[in-house]
């Protein structure tokens, strides 16, 4: 049985739903907090269990029966992410899984300013460790993240943020795409994937050209110091925990850690990733 975490969640969810045009329903089970959120899983043959990394004696009885696990990674960083990340991996070994899949991130590093990237790095040394077949995806940068950077200057035609540097925005369809078919085959990858990212790498001046294209209204990307814009984030009341997260984001992509482009992801799911492009005409067409 072929178990995916995070069914309820947005990657989860489209993996499980791209599994099942490849893997028959009876051969597919989820590990979800809340199982009530996934009755239509088991309305379509899917076994549900109630699994949570927070309380890993919850995990046995969730991964009962594994061939392969793949652990999404949970939305959360630092102590409590490596804690429960280990806590995932090795129940999935212990479950006797032949195979544990992880979703990392193509910025791995233990040496990012973006704090998600050294825990997934952590995260792949306890895969490596852990004694099982592993394969950890390292998923190109959500494109998802757009529309918040810009939801403003869609408003006010200013894109304000502090120095940035290019990002291969992937979306998030491609890469549950991508999960499914590595399922599927088991053992297409071995260890860690390419990066699987998006068709090109676009910074904040890139992504303000093609804002202004798409509205026929111009809107300019305004550089501002990092401590204006975190004043700016303080003063919306962003917690302080989140003002820093997001300013080590901006960092990272400074540093370039999310800047590599490959195909790896387009040969994997047979047609071309998807532009960034795409999502902003939707996040336009939507004002
Ligand atoms: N590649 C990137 O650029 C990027 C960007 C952001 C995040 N990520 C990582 O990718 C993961 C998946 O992304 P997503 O868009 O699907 O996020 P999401 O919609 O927030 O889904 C996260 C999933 O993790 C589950 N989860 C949270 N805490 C858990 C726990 N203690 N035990 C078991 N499951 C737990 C959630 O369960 P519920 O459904 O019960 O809430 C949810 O299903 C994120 O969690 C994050 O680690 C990657």
């Amino acid at each position: 049985m072929i178990i995916v975490t995070g069914a309820t969640g947005q990657l989860g969810a489209r993996t499980v739903d791209r599994l099942l045009t490849r893997v028959p329903a009876a051969r597919i089970g989820v590990s979800v907090r809340d199982p009530r959120k996934a009755s239509h899983l088991a309305d379509r043959g899917v076994r549900v269990r109630q699994g949570d990394f927070g309380s890993p004696e919850t995990l046995a009885h969730a991964f009962e029966g594994a061939e392969q696990v793949l652990v999404v990674s949970a939305m959360t960083i630092g102590p409590e992410a490596r804690v429960m990340h280990a806590a995932a991996i090795d129940a999935a070994r212990d479950a006797g899984a032949r195979r544990v899949l992880y979703t990392s991130h193509q910025g791995v590093s233990d040496t990012s300013r973006f704090a998600p990237m050294p825990d997934h790095a952590a995260a792949e040394r306890r895969l490596a460790a852990s004694g099982t077949a592993h394969t950890s995806l390292r998923n190109g940068f959500y494109a998802s993240t757009v529309p918040g950077l810009v939801a403003s200057a869609l408003r006010t035609g200013k894109l304000v943020a502090p120095h940035d540097g290019p990002v291969s925005w992937t979306a998030h369809d491609d890469l549950a795409e991508a999960a499914a078919v590595i399922l599927a085959e088991e053992g297409r990858f071995d260890g860690p994937t390419p990066p699987l990212t998006g068709p090109q790498a676009l910074d904040l001046d890139d992504v303000a050209a093609l804002l202004t294209k798409l509205t026929g209204r111009t809107v300019e990307r305004v550089t501002v110091p990092e401590e204006e814009y975190v004043a700016a984030l303080r003063e919306d009341g962003v917690p302080e925990a989140v003002a820093q997260l997001t300013l080590g984001m901006f960092r990272a992509f400074g540093d370039g850690d999310f800047d590599t482009v490959t195909d790896d992801l387009s040969t994997l799911i047979g047609r071309p990733a998807t532009p960034l492009r795409t999502l902003l005409e939707t996040v336009v067409a939507a004002q």
